[in-house]
């Protein structure tokens, strides 16, 4: 795993720390050269940014990209203030480059534990900027306000998913007769995200028999969708608006053809612009199509609907949780999430999971849906992968008692088969012939 150090070596002759293919330090300055050479090349568009913007590539010096003229230049230095100050990792400017990371993800996915990685001043020059840099630059999401007509609540469910074809979103009314919704306070924060709601409650459960469910997934994600996430979202008075995303953020590279997810949002109160109605962009769910700025919802459309509708959101939309601007009360939904059977889940079901109270309530239906079955030769346990068998814990694997005596024959016959004169030589075949002879690539340190 990439920038992650092994752990405790259990095995002589397969200790491979301090052991390298390629030096951090050369592969520093390597990604910093190529960056530089990328965003030369890129100068020609770079003048569309209109800007002054700063680029600081970890602790190596400051330069700027000047887009204030006809023909943008890289400077070395300048005095003038810039528009925005951009600190970024060299290699995320090579794989906004390869279209291998997506910019409005790239551009912030390390503010949340490094807050120097934030953009400053205005946002949207950095987006610009790192837009311009990709193949393929998309363009703004179309204003709410450009179409002459939007979905509307309905309880026709053909005309529910031809809203969500034409516009990324449809929305269901009737899907639920009265609140569900076991709402468990917690603090009394704004904005509340309520997890793991398999583990809250026999409602929870129950809800997961809905037809809709039968209704929508299937024909969006095929057969063998997973809940990736199964949450409740509560917006209070004063709530920190979200900024704008995609709910398959985590496909990267960014592949916008497909729908990789759909989310599906239970109103439990009646929900208006005024409360924090999801905003979302219409038709932003196709083509190569982004806001140029996150932090705004400035042309989104309120999904405003009664209490008992279903939000049903195709996973390319560009959305956010609105502002909840009442002086009181609450607007809670309930988000099911689920994405196509391939991709990994944003909950880890299988270690979320209460199996003391909750894992013998569970139907075949719920095992399915959690992932504890296993589909396209994934989701096995202990090599079991042939199709549609549902899985569990199992003895010796897992946190299931210990290593078994059948666990270490197999071990032992592995070394057995290649024979047992050669038993001491795989360890030194391995650190000596697969990583290159003992020596990292113009760094010192040796292999043992
Ligand atoms: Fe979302």
């Amino acid at each position: 795993m990439a920038g992650v150090a092994p752990g405790k070596t259990y095995t002589p002759g397969l200790d491979f720390s301090g052991v390298a293919y390629t030096c951090p330090a050369k592969k520093a300055q390597s990604d910093a050269d190529r960056a530089h050479e990328i965003i030369r090349e890129k100068l020609p568009l770079l003048s569309q940014i209109k800007a002054l913007l700063a680029v600081t590539f970890g602790d190596r010096p400051t330069f700027f990209v000047d887009g204030r003229a006809n023909q943008a230049k890289i400077l070395d230095s300048c005095d003038d203030e810039p528009d925005c100050r951009l600190n970024i990792k060299p290699e995320y400017i090579i794989q906004f480059y390869e279209n291998k990371l997506e910019p409005r993800y790239g551009l912030f996915k390390d503010a949340f534990f490094n807050e120097a990685s934030m953009p400053s001043g205005k946002i949207p020059v950095a987006i610009k900027f790192a837009d311009l840099l990709t193949p393929h630059p998309p363009t703004p999401a179309k204003p709410a306000s450009a179409f002459s007509r939007l979905p509307e609540p309905t309880e026709d469910v053909e005309q529910v998913k031809r809203d969500i074809e034409e516009f990324g979103y449809g929305l269901l009314t009737t899907a639920l007769s009265a609140t569900v919704a076991q709402v468990d306070g917690g603090p009394d924060g704004p904005n509340q995200r309520l997890w793991t709601l398999i583990n809250k409650g026999d409602d929870f459960l129950d809800l997961l028999n809905h037809p809709i469910i039968d209704e929508f997934v299937p024909w969006a994600l095929g057969e063998h969708a997973v809940i990736t996430t199964y949450t409740a979202n509560i917006a209070r008075p004063g709530n920190v608006p979200m900024q704008l995303h995609t709910d398959q953020v985590a496909v990267q590279p960014p592949i916008r053809d497909i729908a990789f997810g759909i989310n599906i949002l239970f109103y439990l109160e009646d929900v208006t612009e005024k409360n924090g109605a999801t905003r979302v962009y219409p038709g932003s769910h196709l083509g190569q199509v982004a806001p140029e700025d996150i932090f705004t919802v400035e042309g989104s459309h309120p999904a405003e609907a009664p209490a008992g509708t279903a939000l049903i959101v195709d996973s390319r939309i560009w959305h956010a949780t609105g502002p909840n601007r009442e002086a009181a009360g609450e607007r809670p939904l309930i988000l099911l999430f689920f994405m196509r059977s391939f991709i990994r889940q944003q909950e880890n079901n299988f270690l979320s999971l209460r199996r003391s109270d909750v894992w013998p309530r569970l139907s075949d239906r719920h095992k399915r849906m959690l992932g504890f079955y296993t589909t396209g030769a994934l989701g096995g346990v202990d090599g079991e992968v042939r199709e549609g068998v549902f899985v569990e814990w199992k003895e010796g694997v897992g946190g299931c008692g210990s290593r078994t005596t059948a666990a270490r024959q197999v071990g032992k016959l592995a070394w057995i088969n290649i024979g047992p004169e050669t038993q001491d030589l795989v360890p030194w075949v391995i650190s000596h012939i697969y990583l290159g002879g003992g020596r990292v690539d113009g760094c010192d340190s040796q292999h043992s």
